[in-house]
């Protein structure tokens, strides 16, 4: 085990001179820093960033967001991807401006009970504003635990996951929310994954990978499971005034949010049909193809051009399927996929 407090000296020194300015880490409300918490899950900071003043900027107050319709606060969350979190975040906003009027608890228990949050949010928000004596255990904190440790557990296990939640214990007993921030650092800034800069680690005398060289072979993890890929057909199809068709999804991936209608298999050319009940003729080939990887999939989409003109009324599929101006792209939601094929189109 580590020589608790050189180790926890050494590490937080270093941070308090070395960290990022970061505009959540000039704040102390809690629902700010729970914000740029769950935005930072799955994406780096600097592309946060933006998101975070603009977000904050139209959704000030906890009462401000629990007031705001899906649609919107969606669209504030439009190209920074897995939209669940801002769809689960929303409703846990609710819950607090209902249940603790307004007020983000403070007791762990509480807060862990609000949608979407699971150990690493309760962990982070918690020790960040409330100073609560939590371990936050992410892909930063596995990488640099491990390595100190020189620790070959499988960092895909619960088990492994659960037992660094205990080790990090004792260092979260005080200044929990620094000493939590100090490791998230330490592992973006200097060790990381490939080229870890140990030469300038603040914690190498207490780090056992690097007096062993296993530092490049850790954390352990086993290998994913290959993504699936799903081959996806997508349908430009346009109507006199030069406006695209455009579909809501229903799925539970990226739900709500705007597509060209898309469609899955060999007969996506009939399912068109079927949805719009008019015969429809493919313009071109295939005009354009791309890629979109999600966590657990991959989506292989081909873009076809639908023969034009196609007028028909969307009376009875109100607010399921739309007409899009090009010019009025900013009014709908759409994932990073569908803007691709936007861009395509305009060109
Ligand atoms: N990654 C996610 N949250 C972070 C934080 N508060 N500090 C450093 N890295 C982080």
């Amino acid at each position: 085990m580590l020589n608790e407090p050189t180790f926890k000296n050494n590490i937080v020194t270093w941070f308090e001179k070395n960290q990022r300015e970061m505009p959540w880490r000039e704040t102390t409300n809690p629902y700010y820093i729970w914000l740029s918490e769950v935005m930072l899950q799955q994406t780096q900071v600097k592309t946060v960033i933006d998101y975070y003043h603009r977000f904050i900027n139209r959704f000030p107050t906890v009462e401000a967001l629990s007031n705001a319709n899906e649609d919107e606060v969606l669209k504030y969350w439009e190209g920074l991807g897995y939209y669940s979190r801002a769809r689960n975040f929303h409703t846990a906003i609710k819950e607090v401006e209902e249940k603790y009027n307004g007020e983000v608890p403070s007791s762990p228990d509480k807060f862990a009970q609000l949608k979407g949050v699971g150990p690493y949010t309760q962990a982070a928000v918690m020790s960040i504003a409330f100073n609560q004596p939590l371990a936050t255990v992410d892909g930063n904190v596995f990488r640099v635990w491990s390595r100190l440790n020189n620790d070959k557990r499988d960092i895909k296990l619960q088990s492994t996951r659960k037992a660094y939640e205990q080790e990090l214990q004792p260092y979260v007993q005080e200044e929990a929310g620094t000493f939590n921030q100090s490791m998230m650092e330490l592992g973006a800034l200097v060790c990381t994954p490939k080229n870890p800069i140990c030469l300038f680690c603040p914690v190498q005398e207490n780090c056992e990978a690097f007096k062993d060289g296993t530092v490049l072979e850790l954390p352990v993890k086993t290998k994913k499971v290959s993504k699936k890929t799903k081959k996806q057909n997508v349908f430009l199809v346009r109507n006199s005034k030069g406006e695209y068709l455009i579909e809501k999804r229903q799925e539970k991936l990226l739900n709500g949010m705007w597509q060209f209608p898309m469609f899955e298999g060999a007969d996506a050319l009939k399912q068109l049909e079927e949805k719009l009940n008019v015969a429809v003729t493919i313009a071109d080939e295939r005009v354009f193809h791309l890629k979109h990887q999600f966590t657990h999939m991959t989506w292989d989409i081909s873009v076809y051009s639908v023969i034009e003109d196609v007028d028909i009324s969307l009376e009875r599929f109100k607010g399921q399927l739309d007409w899009l101006n090009l010019n009025e792209r900013h009014q709908y939601t759409l994932p990073v996929s569908m803007d691709k094929i936007y861009k395509f189109i305009v060109g």
